[in-house]
């Protein structure tokens, strides 16, 4: 059966397998998801969490693991004694040597020990490095334990490259059915991330405007104020333009730009976000080198705190750095080579150790066509719409407006602003949250396709080429700032510029 095609139903039980369990992913964000979603009644009535890892606990060990990141990583107003306690009897722990056939043994036998095994949701979430998702998946196979209902979930990075993405998707899809599949973008399950798509497609008063008549350009940032940390030897060898903007911005501008599906579901999103991808302005060598800019931080302030180099910030876990071209901050000017988005730039930028973390979308409209206030004080800046991400999710549309008075005429800008603190009141939930229960319910719409990812490493990949042949290397951009000045060029030279958040 294509769950896919499958109405997105609660099942009545379900093994939910986290391979890493003990892992930063799955203390972080998988457990307190998944606690909060049982806080509020929703997962299976009959469901198990079972932590598969290479760490010698039991299931009482990895509970105190538990208990402590829930204490660490959950709000304490949503934190119950008997909540937490009802939750972490549902956990379970096994030590797994992945080379050890007794420990898959083992593993068949945990998931056979249920009542009626075979009603069972399994839900494999593996949480651990890529070079493990192949052998993984062949060993579920092997012992018996992929049914038609089972699903697998992976975690990006997939792929370094076009080549590798295959790759990973081929071993992964010599035992799930693509339907069985969810590649995490954890973006998609972001609130505000979501609401692009309501506001779009349940509202009519953006749509006439929603194209290159009336939209200047677009600009998507993606700030953020942490350096690297402890993920060096992963990151060296990503790179901002692997690690965000292949995956996170290309969604992000997919939901803006694509057509309205006949209807919000199933596959009809993610073949409209594919046309997207697919109509993205191919890059050559000379468009990389015009329409990107790659920055990489040095020593700086971040929120008046001293903050070390990128080349420092790797010393621990790489050893060295000084010699990588890795970079750590992109912006670039690409197209959507279609019908509604033709001429219209798209500008995404993102970077660590940035004044600040903000993530927004920026809609800038036209001027209007005529100066209808010759005479008017003031200015008219084009009208804006600003889809805050995070943090203080939220929209602000900008307008231009009479300041009171009598005489003449002055104008300014005003916004009207749409807070999601102020306008429900009530947590946003993590994207985790969203995502995980779409996965027990077999809902993937906001999952990656297979194709998706291709034809985002199929348009990223000519940049990295390029990068990787040139002798040119990231521009230095003291950390607490807004990135290299040759970002600021990349609008500049089209008359533009970025919009920063202004609240
Ligand atoms: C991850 C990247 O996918 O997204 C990280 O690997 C990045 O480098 C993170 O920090 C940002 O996610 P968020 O939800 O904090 O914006």
């Amino acid at each position: 059966m294509d769950i896919a095609a499958a109405p997105h139903v609660l099942p009545g039980s379900c093994d939910f397998t986290v391979f890493g369990g003990t892992g930063d992913l799955a203390l972080r964000k998988l457990l307190p998801a998944l606690y909060h979603r049982d806080l509020e009644g929703q997962l299976p009535e009959d469901y198990r969490v079972l932590g598969v890892s290479r760490s010698d606990l039991d299931d009482e060990g990895w509970r105190a693991e538990v208990r402590a990141a829930l204490a660490t990583y959950v709000d304490p107003s949503d934190l119950y004694e008997g909540a937490v306690e009802r939750f972490l009897g549902r956990l379970h722990h096994l030590m797994l040597d992945a080379e050890d056939p007794g420990d898959w043994d083992r593993f068949h036998a945990l998931l056979k020990d249920r009542p009626q095994p075979e009603e069972a949701v399994r839900v494999f979430y593996l949480a651990v490095s890529p070079t493990l998702f192949g052998a993984i998946c062949q060993r579920l196979d092997e012992i018996g334990v992929v049914d038609e209902r089972a699903r697998v979930v992976i975690e990006k990075p997939i792929g370094h490259d076009l080549a590798s993405a295959r790759e990973v998707n081929e071993s992964v899809g010599r035992v799930f059915d693509e339907s069985q599949i969810f590649r995490i973008d954890h973006y998609l399950g972001k609130e505000s991330v979501q609401n692009l798509l309501v506001t779009r497609f349940a509202n009519t008063f953006l749509e006439p405007l929603w194209s290159s008549h009336w939209v200047d350009h677009v600009q998507i940032t993606v700030a953020e104020t942490v350096g690297v940390g402890g993920r060096g030897g992963y990151y060296d060898h990503a790179g901002a333009l692997r690690d965000m903007v292949q995956n996170h911005l290309l969604q992000l501008l997919c939901l803006v730009a694509m057509e309205p599906p006949t209807y919000v579901g199933r596959e009809t999103v993610r073949d409209e976000k594919l046309k997207v991808l697919q109509a993205l302005k191919p890059m050559t060598p000379a468009d990389v080198d015009h329409d990107t800019v790659r920055g990489r931080y040095v020593a700086g302030l971040v929120d008046g705190a001293e903050v070390p180099s990128y080349a420092d910030d790797l010393r621990p876990t790489v050893g060295h750095g000084h010699g990588s071209s890795t970079e750590t901050f992109v912006a670039l000017r690409t197209e959507v080579q279609n019908w509604r988005w033709a001429g219209v730039p798209f500008y995404l930028r993102t970077g660590k150790r940035m004044d600040r973390r903000a993530s927004e979308i920026v809609v800038v409209f036209k001027h209007p066509p005529h100066p209808m206030f010759p005479n008017a004080e003031g200015v008219t800046t084009p009208n804006r719409l600003h889809i805050q991400v995070q943090p203080d999710e939220g929209m602000r549309l900008h307008l231009t407006a009479k300041e009171p008075g009598p005489g003449g005429i002055r104008l300014r800008p005003v916004s009207l602003d749409l807070s999601y603190a102020t306008a429900f009141e009530q947590r946003l939930p993590d994207a985790y949250e969203r995502l995980l229960m779409d996965v027990i319910k077999g809902n993937p719409t906001l999952f990656m396709r297979r194709d998706e990812v291709e034809a985002a490493w199929t348009w990223a990949e000519p940049i990295l080429q390029r990068w990787s042949a040139s002798p040119e290397r990231p521009e230095p951009y003291p950390a607490g700032t807004d990135g290299p000045t040759a970002a600021t060029t990349l609008l500049e030279r089209d008359g533009r510029s970025w919009q920063e958040p202004d609240r």
